[in-house]
This record gives structure tokens, C-alpha cells and sequence, in this order.
């Protein structure tokens, strides 16, 4: 049992034209880092990826501010102890918890996943008839849509509804009853650009987010194949005319 459909959002990385925006990828990232990453790991990225092309747009110095600013767990070193160290730039963003079991021994049982591919595991479970049609739709648009309502369907639960003890009752969440408590509110997350500090602006911008971790090279890619098609249209011109001057004389 699903919940309603996720409104379908316009983001400006879908379609063959798509690139990510700059602004939403660092606002997102801040969404990330003090709200999401207290419960949720984001094991395959590392700080100097926050300064690759077609990313958040760091430059490597504010990268590397950004990562001196953890502590990491090193060693041993030549005396054969463990010690702390400020992060660099090839480290992986920092876990809340050193396991699974200990994710979930603070989260009521349930384990809070690794959020590096989650918006790309959410495109793949609408079953099978439905697949076939968001392939020819917004197939890729289907994780962050899902994201984006999930941060915002959060409602009192109906009268009907029993709700298991340490849930809470959200729209989206297949089953309504998810273990993750509300995760922001208006105002949780300072901008400095300006954006309004709205649940709905926060939810779009770590969607989006989400959605580089997810697909780091989005832009190269879309980029590329843009220029595949523009060269096998123009070959297929080619083709045609050298078809027809090689048959010319063909009866
Ligand atoms: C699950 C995103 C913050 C704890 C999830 C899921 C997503 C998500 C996409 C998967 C839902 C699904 O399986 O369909 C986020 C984002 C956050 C955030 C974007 C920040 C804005 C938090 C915080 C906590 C938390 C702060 C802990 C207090 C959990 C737990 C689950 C979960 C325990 C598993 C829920 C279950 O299976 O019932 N989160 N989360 N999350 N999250 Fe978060």
C-alpha cells in the first residue's frame, strides 16, 4: 500500500538540457550537513567532491575549509596510536554512528540509510506496469519528486489510522507510518542568498542535492549525449545523400 503519487516538481535537471542549479546544490548541502547528517551517512562522498565540476561549485580551498572543520578518527601512527585529526579534502563526509546496529539502537529499531544513492533507489519502485510508463515520463525526476513530498508529509494521523508506537504518520511514505520524526521546520536552516527559509524550499534544495550525490556526473553526461544526437542526425543526412548518389544509376 503506497501512498498518493508525488507531485511531479519542475527541476532544472531533467530534460537533455538539464544542469544543476548552483545555488539549490549549496543550500542543500547545508540542509544536509545540520539536519539530515545527524542521523543519516552519506558513505560514498567525499569533501573534495564538493568542488568537481558539475557539483555544489566549491572551489577546493572552500572544500578543504569545509572538511578541516571535522574531526577524523587516524592512525595508528608510528607510536601506535589512534589520533584525531583535522578532515582533508579526501575524506568521506563523516557517519553519525559508528554501525548499523548502533543507527538503529537510536532510532527506535529503525536504521536511517545512507543517503548517497537514495534518490536514485526511489525511482525503481512504482512495479511493473508503471515502470514502463515513468520510463517514458519523468523516470529520473521519481526520486527527488518522492524526496521533496516525503519531507513535507508529515499530518496527524486519521482517526482510523493505527499508528505503531515510535512512528509518526507521513502522506508519501509507503504505509504511512515511517520512523523518522519530522525532520525540519521553517527557519531550522540559516540562507544566505536570500532563498526563504520555508520546509518546501529545504526539501527541494537537499532533493536536489541528494540527486547529485546520487548522479555526480549528470551534466557530462546529458552533455554528451546531447552532442550524439546532433552527430547521428547529421550522419544520417550524410547517409542518405551518399545513398543516393552511389544508387544513382540503379535500375
Ligand atoms: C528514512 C531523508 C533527516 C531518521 C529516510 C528516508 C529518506 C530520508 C529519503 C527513506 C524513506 C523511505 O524509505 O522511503 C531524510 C532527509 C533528512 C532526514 C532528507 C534531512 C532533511 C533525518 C533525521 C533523522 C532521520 C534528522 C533522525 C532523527 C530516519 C530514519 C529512517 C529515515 C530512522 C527510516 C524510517 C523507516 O524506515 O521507518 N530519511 N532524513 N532522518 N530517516 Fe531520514
Amino acid at each position: 500500500e503506497g501512498g498518493p503519487t508525488p507531485p511531479s516538481l519542475s527541476w532544472s535537471f531533467a530534460g537533455p538540457f538539464g544542469k544543476f542549479d548552483r545555488g539549490a546544490l549549496q543550500r542543500g548541502y547545508k540542509v544536509y550537513k545540520e539536519v539530515c547528517a545527524t542521523c543519516h551517512s552519506m558513505n560514498l562522498v567525499h569533501f573534495r567532491n564538493l568542488a568537481d565540476p558539475g557539483g555544489p561549485g566549491f572551489s577546493a580551498a572552500q572544500a578543504l575549509a569545509v572538511a578541516s572543520d571535522i574531526q577524523v578518527k587516524d592512525g595508528p601512527n608510528d607510536a601506535g596510536d589512534m589520533f584525531d585529526r583535522p578532515g582533508r579534502l579526501a575524506d568521506k563526509f563523516p557517519a553519525p554512528f559508528p554501525n548499523e546496529n548502533a543507527a538503529r539502537a537510536a532510532n527506535g529499531g529503525a536504521y536511517p540509510p545512507d543517503l548517497s544513492l537514495l534518490a536514485k533507489a526511489r525511482n525503481y519502485d512504482r512495479g511493473f506496469p508503471q515502470f514502463i510508463f515513468d520510463f517514458f515520463t519523468q523516470f529520473q525526476e521519481k526520486g527527488p519528486n518522492y524526496i521533496d513530498a516525503l519531507l513535507q508529509g508529515y499530518e496527524d494521523a486519521p482517526k482510523d489510522f493505527q499508528l505503531p508506537q515510535g512512528a509518526y504518520y507521513n502522506k508519501y511514505f509507503p504505509g504511512h507510518a515511517i520512523k523518522m520524526p519530522k525532520p525540519i521546520s521553517d527557519d531550522q536552516v540559516t540562507y544566505d542568498d536570500g532563498t526563504p527559509q520555508k520546509v518546501e524550499n529545504y526539501a527541494k534544495d537537499v532533493a536536489t542535492f541528494m540527486m547529485w550525490t546520487a548522479e555526480p556526473h549528470l551534466e557530462a553526461r546529458k552533455k554528451l549525449g546531447l552532442q550524439v544526437m546532433i552527430f547521428l542526425i547529421i550522419f544520417a543526412f550524410l547517409m542518405y545523400f551518399t545513398k543516393k548518389k552511389v544508387w544513382a544509376d540503379a535500375h
